[in-house]
């Protein structure tokens, strides 16, 4: 038991060391477990149960948190006494690794949510907790046993009852997201979906397919990417795609509202006890965005296609067509056009996640040359249904007549949009008596609406050109003005007329 305890601990300060970025001063001895190989001579393990460690809780939507009734391979009965409905889909919820040994608070939530958007489902939550909260190797190369637990008991009940293998949706977390995987493989039919929530990166980034979750498992895999920070295998998640569609939420390193600051202020304040729910904050928030679209179906998030996180961030893949956008978690489309499908999106810091994505693209005009870096923005957004303002940009570079493009989000829905308004801030250290000769002119901008796949192009309020220049007066752009209906007229108007800084209309 000792030995066990300070195992645990050198892998739970493995895993405190890689998440927080610190100097990854302690790691794991690599102790290798050899199992036998499980794929070996056919099928004839597979009928047999009685190796068959891990178990099989099956929940209601009444006691979610509760082991009520155990599902048990090889005992019939055990089916009925559970109350499965045969006519619906079936979830099974795998774990991941654990300090506690216990079930961690998100299992209750995922199971009350899948039960939210499926109330006549079977929901089961796979036990391998012993397995689990071993040295993290040691864990890590049980997923295979477990797999095999998994994919006999699924063998099982499946022909037990002729049950729809297009009903079965994995669903599998951290460690348990790769357990879901060698479960697929060795399914006796693929089974429908397999949903991996960032799967586990250490002992698995060079791993081949056959031991980590990927594209085989099942019908359809996804995946979300939530903590990918570090080098490769010293991630807490998987860096490289494994399923047929990848998302990676906010680039996939790390997520908003689980930074350092954040971190340590819940530390002061709760005590170290919870130090290692901070520490999976990004890990974790896979579960919750999954939760999320499981719940909030009227803030349904979006991702999108993109070749890289550079190119995401310059609001250069908002495009929907040919399947380059997708549904984020439970309501996704199901498109398995190619092998690894990078998908990029922003999220809040907190539920509902749903952002609403921009590219913005402007050219800027200047006399004298003009090269600035890292100039900090606010942007202001004016829509049919409200409006965003002042949204906070640091524009990387600002040069003379060159285009840029950069990537704008709003939490709310403010519609189409009618109005912009940009900001050159002032630098807060620097304060130039001769700033307005620092001045940009700007004839058009353009913006292009994720959501809403629409392109609008807005021209200087009045004149030609607005003008941009360090701490002055803001540069106001309306939609042109022939493509306007009527009644987005007076909207505009109104806007036009609303506030100090805008000046009466000259229409
Ligand atoms: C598996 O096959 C090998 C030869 O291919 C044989 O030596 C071994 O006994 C077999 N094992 C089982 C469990 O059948
Ligand atoms: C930018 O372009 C305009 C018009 O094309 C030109 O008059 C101006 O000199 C250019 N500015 C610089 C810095 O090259």
């Amino acid at each position: 038991m000792g030995r066990v305890r300070s195992a645990c601990l050198i892998s739970w300060m493995f895993f405190v060391c890689i998440s927080s970025g610190l100097e990854t001063t302690i790691e794991p001895t690599t102790e290798s477990f050899t199992f036998s190989n499980i794929m070996e001579n056919g099928t004839e393990w597979m009928t047999d149960l009685s190796d068959i460690e891990s178990k099989f809780s099956f929940r209601t939507s009444e006691e979610p948190e509760d082991d009520l009734c155990y599902i048990v391979p090889g005992e019939p009965q055990s089916i009925k006494d559970c109350n499965f409905n045969q006519e619906t889909k079936t979830f099974i919820v795998i774990h991941g690794w654990t300090v506690t040994g216990m079930f961690e608070s998100w299992v209750p939530k995922l199971v009350t949510a899948l039960f939210e958007r499926e109330p006549t489902a079977n929901v089961i939550v796979v036990d391998w907790l012993s397995r689990a909260q071993q040295h993290y190797p040691t864990s890590a190369a049980y997923t295979k046993l477990v797999g095999r637990d998994v994919a006999k008991f699924v063998n099982w009940f499946q022909a037990e009852i002729d049950y729809p293998w297009e009903k079965l949706h994995l669903l599998g977390y951290s460690l348990g997201a790769h357990v879901a995987g060698i479960a697929g493989l060795l399914t006796k039919h693929k089974v429908n979906r397999i949903t991996g929530m960032d799967p586990a990166g250490p002992s698995f980034e060079y791993a081949d397919a056959q031991s980590t979750l990927s594209p085989d498992d099942a019908l359809f895999v996804d995946v979300l990417h939530t903590n990918t920070r570090g080098s490769p295998d010293r991630s807490i998640g998987i860096q490289r795609p494994v399923g047929h569609i990848d998302i990676y939420p906010n680039g996939g390193t790390f997520q908003p509202g689980c930074d350092l600051q954040n971190t340590m202020m819940m530390v002061a304040t709760t005590g170290l006890r919870n130090m290692d729910q901070i520490v999976k904050c990004s890990h974790e928030r896979s579960i919750h965005l999954f939760i999320d679209s499981l719940v909030n179906q009227d803030h349904q998030s979006m991702a999108y296609r993109c070749s890289s996180k550079d190119s995401f961030n310059k609001g250069m893949c908002l495009s929907c067509r040919k399947n380059r956008c997708n549904k984020v978690g439970y309501g996704v489309n199901k498109v398995r056009t190619r092998r690894s499908s990078k998908m990029y999106m922003k999220t809040r810091d907190m539920m509902p996640f749903k952002v609403f994505h921009y590219q913005v693209k402007v050219h800027f005009f200047s006399k004298a040359k003009l090269n600035y870096n890292d100039q900090p923005m606010k942007i202001s957004l004016y829509g049919f249904h409200g409006e965003k303002e002042n949204i906070p940009y640091v524009m990387p570079a600002l040069n003379s007549n060159t285009t840029t493009s950069f990537l704008l989000t709003t939490d709310a829905d403010i519609g189409e949009l009618l109005m912009v308004k940009l900001i050159w801030e002032k630098d807060t250290l620097i304060s130039w008596p001769w700033w307005n000769s620092d001045t940009f002119h700007i004839r058009k901008l353009r913006i292009k609406s994720g959501e809403r796949q629409s392109k609008v192009i807005f021209s200087a309020k009045e004149g030609e050109f607005s003008y941009l220049s360090r701490g002055g007066e803001p540069a106001i752009f309306v939609k042109d003005k022939e493509a306007q209906s009527s009644r987005k007229n007076q909207r505009l108007h109104k806007l036009k007329m609303h506030g100090s800084s805008f000046k009466q209309s000259t229409k």
